[in-house]
This record gives structure tokens, C-alpha cells and sequence, in this order.
């Protein structure tokens, strides 16, 4: 046995991870409620259960083709996913989650000692796995969440820093603000790093009626930006974890090499097959849209501080917001919390969800917020 194994890994001391989800089960003990009163306002899921033809792929789903390596190319998953985003097949790199694929990014362009910038606050795997490569973040964070940094902000940092990576989130968790694409191309023309743009809230934005937003049409000029997306929030498949990174002509043979050979299961394939498929996905998008706008009209009622989101939740400033949280906690209900410092302090996420369970949420806010 040797003193202490860490000091044979790379990383010895002690390391920022992802902070780990609360389990239902978890939750439900804290605070004395059967686990199924547990509802997760939190995780920014798709509410209203799978979609039609999610289910539908499961109950023809064939056991047997988990016996077999499924296709490393992933023709069929990269065709269907090409055909709904409008991109040539190769130049969609699937991976098992958004989160693998900010792990491929991360990865593949950076290493020790290198700068990364950040447009924060935004979602934490960006500076978790910057941390992990042994990489330097460097924040460019708003002073409130509603106020978006300027392009130039973002842009003259990299230059400032040397940075090779920068992350933008568009539409942005928390905040649910989305980068038009001017801004977008005025951080990445002619900029010696690459830029990626994570989009994996834009299925609602285009929901809610936003357009020129979707940053994959940028590729064509602008050939050091990715485009991130995933298929766990507007096509209810968290669970199986599926996400796809969309590179530039000139990356795909790069990006193609670099990428696990086959982190997309089978049974995850077909699922996701079955998503693409089903053309009440877009009827779905706009149900939550609705339930979104009618979450935040009923918080602003009750004299909240509501962002304007383009996503599938709403971000509210309460009066108290961690008295709130655990009030809305003790009966089941779960939203998100953030840190007491920073930028996003005082504030709160919560999902929207169908329409049964934010009836819930909101019968609830109403009670506790008078
Ligand atoms: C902005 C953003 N990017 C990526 C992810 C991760 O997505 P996935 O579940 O596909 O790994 C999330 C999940 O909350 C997210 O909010």
C-alpha cells in the first residue's frame, strides 16, 4: 500500500468539482415527505413527462442491439440530427450529454497554464472542467443578471489574457438571456481563440418567438466557433444523456478524431431517434413557454424581481430567497439556490414545468409570498 495514492493522479490536492445534485430520495428524507411528493424545479428537465415518441422508440426498442457495439460513425443519429438542425452529418460530434462534449472542447484546446475566458454567471462545467485541465478562468461577470456583458467586455478579455478558450452561453442558465448574433460575431471574427457557444436552452427561445439567435449559421464565416447542444432539456432525454457539439467544415475531421469512439449507447440512440421524430416536440416547447411566461407574470404579481428568460425556467429575485427555498422545500417542491456571494446571490431559478405541476409551484409561491 502506498502513503497516499493522490499523489499519483494529476490533479493531488483537492479539486472544484460539479457540486453533486441533491438524489429525490435524498430530498424527500431531509425533509420527512414520501418521495414521491418530490418535484424538481431545479434541473431545467423537460416537464409533462417523455414525449410521444420517446415512449414509442422505448416499446420497440430491441434488447438485442445491446448485445452489439452499436455504429461508431453514428450515421443514423448524425442524419436525423442533421435533418432537424440543418448541418451536414459529419459536422455533428454526439456525445453522451452536453457535459461530455464541454469536457471533448475543454480538452482538445487547452491545457495547463492557459487562459480561459468565461461570461459569467453562467453554467459551472465550463469552469469545472477548465479547473480540471489545469487551465486559468478568467470571469468577465455581470454586476446584475439582467444586465448582459457587452461584446467588447468579452472579446477584449481574451485578447487581454491570451485566452485560448471562451465560453458563452446563449440562451444563458441562469439568467436566460440570449447573445444576438451580431454580438456573438463580434466576440469571434477574427479572434485567436475559439469561441463556443452553448445553446442548449435555444429549442425554447425559438418557442417564445425569438429568431436569429441560432449561432450554427455563423460556422460558415466564423471558423473557430462551436456550437453546443443537448437533447436532455427540450427533448426530455437527461436521463439518458445525449448531447451533440456542432463544429465548423474545417474541425469536423479534427473534432471526429478527438471524440470518444462511442459514448452514445444504443438504447440512448434510439431514443433519441424517436425524439427527433415526433413532431409534438415543437407543441411541447411551446406549452412550457407558456407555462414559463405565466410562472414569471404570477411571481411579478407578488412584487418579485423576474428576468425576462428565454428558457424553459424563470430566475426571481424574492424577498428572502433562501427562507423561500426551504419553505418551498418542506413541501416537496425544489428550486435552485445559488451562492450567497456573487452576482446571483439573493436570487432563485425555478423550472417551468406542465401545467399541473407549476399549478403546484405557484399555489405554493402564492401562500408563501403572500
Ligand atoms: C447551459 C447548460 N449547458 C449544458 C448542460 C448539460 O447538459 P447535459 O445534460 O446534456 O449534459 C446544462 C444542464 O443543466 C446547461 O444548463
Amino acid at each position: 500500500m502506498s502513503a497516499d495514492p493522490h499523489r499519483l493522479l494529476r490533479h493531488p490536492g483537492p479539486i472544484d468539482a460539479y457540486p453533486l445534485e441533491p438524489s429525490n430520495e435524498g430530498l424527500a428524507a431531509s425533509v420527512g415527505l414520501p418521495v414521491e411528493r418530490i418535484v424538481r424545479y431545479d434541473l431545467n428537465t423537460l416537464g409533462g413527462g417523455p414525449l410521444p415518441g420517446v415512449r414509442g422508440a422505448w416499446e420497440e426498442w430491441d434488447p438485442a442491439a445491446a448485445v452489439e457495439y452499436g455504429d461508431l460513425a453514428y450515421r443514423r443519429l448524425r442524419e436525423a440530427i442533421g435533418a432537424t438542425i440543418g448541418v451536414a452529418p459529419h459536422r455533428i460530434i454526439p456525445g453522451a450529454g452536453a457535459d461530455e462534449l464541454i469536457r471533448l472542447v475543454t480538452t482538445s484546446v487547452i491545457g495547463p497554464g492557459d487562459g480561459v475566458v468565461i461570461a459569467a454567471p453562467t453554467f459551472p462545467m465550463f469552469a469545472v472542467e477548465a479547473g480540471l485541465a489545469g487551465a486559468r478562468v478568467h470571469a468577465v461577470t455581470r454586476d446584475h443578471p439582467g444586465t448582459r456583458q457587452t461584446p467588447d467586455a468579452i472579446r477584449s478579455r481574451v485578447e487581454a489574457t491570451g485566452s485560448r478558450l471562451a465560453w458563452i452561453c446563449s440562451p444563458n442558465n441562469p439568467t436566460g438571456d440570449a447573445h444576438p448574433l451580431a454580438e456573438l460575431r463580434h466576440i469571434a471574427d477574427g479572434l485567436e481563440a475559439i469561441v463556443t457557444v452553448d445553446q442548449v436552452y435555444l429549442e425554447f427561445a425559438e418557442a417564445s418567438g425569438a429568431s436569429g439567435l441560432d449561432a450554427i449559421g455563423l460556422q460558415d464565416e466564423l471558423d473557430n466557433l462551436l456550437v453546443l447542444r443537448s437533447m436532455a432539456k427540450a427533448y426530455g432525454l437527461a436521463g439518458a444523456r445525449i448531447g451533440y457539439l456542432v463544429v465548423p467544415d474545417a474541425l469536423a475531421e479534427r473534432f471526429d478524431a478527438l471524440r470518444l469512439p462511442l459514448s452514445v449507447g444504443a438504447a440512448t440512440e434510439a431514443l433519441a431517434l424517436g425524439a427527433l421524430a415526433d413532431a409534438s416536440a415543437a407543441d411541447r416547447h411551446r406549452a412550457i413557454v407558456a407555462e414559463r411566461d405565466r410562472l414569471a407574470g404570477a411571481l411579478r404579481s407578488t412584487g418579485c424581481e423576474v428576468l425576462d428568460g428565454l428558457g424553459n425556467f424563470v430566475t426571481f429575485r424574492p424577498p428572502d430567497a433562501a427562507r423561500l427555498a426551504a419553505a418551498l422545500l418542506a413541501r416537496g417542491l425544489v428550486v435552485r439556490e445559488f451562492p450567497a456571494t456573487g452576482p446571483m446571490a439573493g436570487w432563485l431559478r425555478a423550472t417551468a414545468r406542465a401545467a399541473d405541476e407549476n399549478a403546484l409551484l405557484m399555489a405554493a409561491l402564492a401562500e408563501e409570498l403572500g
